[in-house]
């Protein structure tokens, strides 16, 4: 992969953001997630996710997206030896490689090489002291172009990040309707045309299935420039949604970061801190419409006039009354960062 590419990939991760160049260096605390000269990841906001984990030496905390393992290496660091670190990841690519960098910490080290929507069957109600969420794809998925999750080159889609489980793009088109493909559009990608652009989808689908081949990037791009022609300089941009939308749908994401935020809350002991990083609108206010549903002392139907619930339900509060964005030296060393948004609850 050439640096240009590199350089749209970046972009890609970067989800909803335009085509402004980027610098494609990374930060210092990137060079730890560098293996046999291969980087993986560079952890986004990672001082100000350790600040609102809030961490305390013998406390049991949790990573769900450990990813490269930039988040997880760093909150072990801030651990002893009576300390516990639990981390999440469904994809076995991820587990193996920040299971050899964490080797050795203090902290009792925990796997759990799962959906994080399993929290609840995985960890303890009242047992953790924080937990954190880095959400979307690292930069080694969208890197790695046998994965199928970019549409620099030219590979067929897969954009499972598990591939052990679940149906693949391919797979997927060969069962989505127009409908069905537009209603993922304009919920995973707030996308305009959506029908139109999903018609077109579904019978590219068609065709390609009719020659016998896998869909490739090129084919989506074919799509994308015949209904957005008057877009032509952004087509790079829609194509990131299309895929955005479309990998939100192969991986169930918006359900899987609902259940395990509920679940969270759960887990989390009373004090215990709450830290949720999302890099585009979409995912963003799913976290903050799930985390509402907690912030509220009273749950009685709105056309009540009184309040019979008792009023006591509130189990979140705000540490932060706005949402955490990242310097922008951070922008400028890290372009992953440019669009994050990091939310810190705590348990009450
Ligand atoms: C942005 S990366 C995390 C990077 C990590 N914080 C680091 O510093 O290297 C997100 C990771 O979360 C994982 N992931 C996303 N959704 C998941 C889910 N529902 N269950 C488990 N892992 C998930 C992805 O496979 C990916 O490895």
């Amino acid at each position: 992969m050439t640096n240009a590419d590199l350089r749209q990939n970046r972009l890609q991760t970067n989800e909803f953001s335009d085509a402004a160049s980027r610098k494609a260096s990374h930060s210092a605390a990137a060079l730890a997630g560098v293996e046999n000269g291969v980087f993986y990841h560079d952890p986004v906001m990672l001082a100000e996710c350790l600040e609102g984990l809030n961490i305390k030496p013998n406390g049991t905390y949790g990573d769900c997206t450990l990813g490269g393992g930039g988040h997880s290496y760093a909150i072990a660091n801030k651990l002893d030896e009576n300390g516990t670190l639990h981390a999440f990841d469904r994809d076995e690519e991820a587990v193996a490689f920040a299971t050899k960098r964490l080797a050795g910490v203090k902290p009792k080290f925990i796997v759990h090489p799962v959906r994080f929507g399993e929290l609840k069957n995985e960890i303890a109600p009242n047992t953790l002291d924080g937990i954190l969420y880095d959400l979307g794809i690292s930069s080694h998925q969208v890197d790695a172009s046998d994965r199928g999750f970019t549409f620099v080159g030219n590979n067929p889609l897969d954009l499972r990040m598990d591939r052990r489980e679940g149906v693949s793009a391919q797979e997927w088109f060969k069962t989505v309707d127009a409908d069905a493909l537009a209603a993922a559009l304009r919920k995973n990608a707030d996308m305009d045309r959506a029908f139109k652009l999903a018609t077109r989808l579904v019978e590219m689908a068609a065709a390609v299935a009719g020659e016998n081949r896998d869909i490739l990037p090129s084919d989506v791009k074919g799509v994308v420039e015949s209904v957005f022609p008057d877009k032509r300089r952004e087509v790079n941009g829609l194509l990131a949604r299309v895929f955005q939308a479309i990998r939100m749908e192969v991986n169930g994401e918006l359900k899987e970061i609902e259940d395990s935020l509920r679940a969270a809350v759960d887990c989390l002991k009373v004090g215990g801190r709450l830290v949720v990083m999302s890099y585009h609108s979409v995912e963003d206010r799913c976290v903050k419409e799930t985390a509402a549903e907690f912030e509220r002392a009273c749950i009685c139907p709105p056309h009540l006039p009184v309040c019979t619930c008792g009023g006591n339900h509130q189990r979140l509060k705000k540490v932060n009354r706005k949402p955490i964005v990242p310097t922008e030296e951070e922008i400028a060393s890290n372009s992953r960062a440019r669009s994050a948004k990091l939310r810190v609850y705590e348990r009450v």
